[in-house]
């Protein structure tokens, strides 16, 4: 089973409508549809935005179906000044850039009980969803994916989160995922298509690019399904 999570409808419901033998099930407030693609079962949930939101859906997908594998999938902010609208990131690890307890002598970021910072993406499924990214012709580069509770929309937070994290992108649901997904023994990744620059004109771009950058994340998901 292959679990696919993303935050809102735009980013998941042309997954969900390759899903054939459909059957839905709502758990926890979230909706998950299951069914098959190319033969391979998958269930897919909208999370609702936010870490909170992600966390729940993660933990009620890994208790009730059991995935091998979940893919978070969506648009983000670009902190790669070498991507473009549109480009991909692959996360290799995830973060959550609003983790802080430094002032207790900690790292930023440190997750405690874990004690790690950078959550390790399974690397398996990152090399193959980088396959069918570069298939595709799409830019894109594998990295750090970073997560808050916050859209990031301000060249001096975008600069933050770079600076401390060396993150490629910014969106707010991967580093919940990632942090359930290991702590459960569950390999995952994270697939983000960006929809704005994080900066200052992000409140802008995001509604004008996001139906765009989610079609760019869905069709490198179709593509992934065909090579497992
Ligand atoms: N998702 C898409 N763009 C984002 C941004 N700028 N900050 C956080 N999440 C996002």
């Amino acid at each position: 089973m292959i679990g696919i999570i993303g935050a809102m409808d735009i980013e998941v419901e042309s997954i969900k409508a390759l899903l054939t033998d459909k059957k839905e099930e709502k758990i926890s407030g979230v909706n998950f549809v299951s069914g098959k693609i190319a033969d391979k079962d998958v269930v897919v949930a909208k999370c609702g935005v936010g870490k909170v939101f992600a966390a729940l859906c993660a933990e009620a997908m890994i208790l009730k179906f059991a995935p091998d594998m979940i893919i978070n999938v969506g648009v983000a902010g670009c902190l790669d000044s070498s991507l473009k609208i549109g480009s991909i990131v692959i996360a290799d690890s995830v973060v959550q850039h609003d983790m802080d307890i430094s002032a207790l002598g900690h790292p930023l970021g440190l997750l405690d009980g874990l004690d790690i910072v950078k959550i390790p993406a399974d690397k398996e499924i990152y090399t193959a969803l980088e396959k069918s990214v570069s298939e595709l012709g799409l830019s894109y580069t594998v990295g750090t994916i970073a997560s808050g509770d916050q859209f990031v929309a301000d060249s001096g937070k975008k600069k933050f989160i770079i600076d401390n994290f060396d993150a490629k992108s910014c969106e707010m649901e991967g580093g919940a995922i990632g942090h359930v997904c290991y702590v459960n023994g569950v390999p995952f990744g994270i697939l983000r298509a960006m929809s704005d620059g994080a900066d200052d004109g992000a409140s802008m771009d995001f509604p004008t690019f996001t139906r765009m950058a989610a079609e760019n994340s869905t069709n490198v998901i179709k593509s992934f399904f065909t090579k497992l």
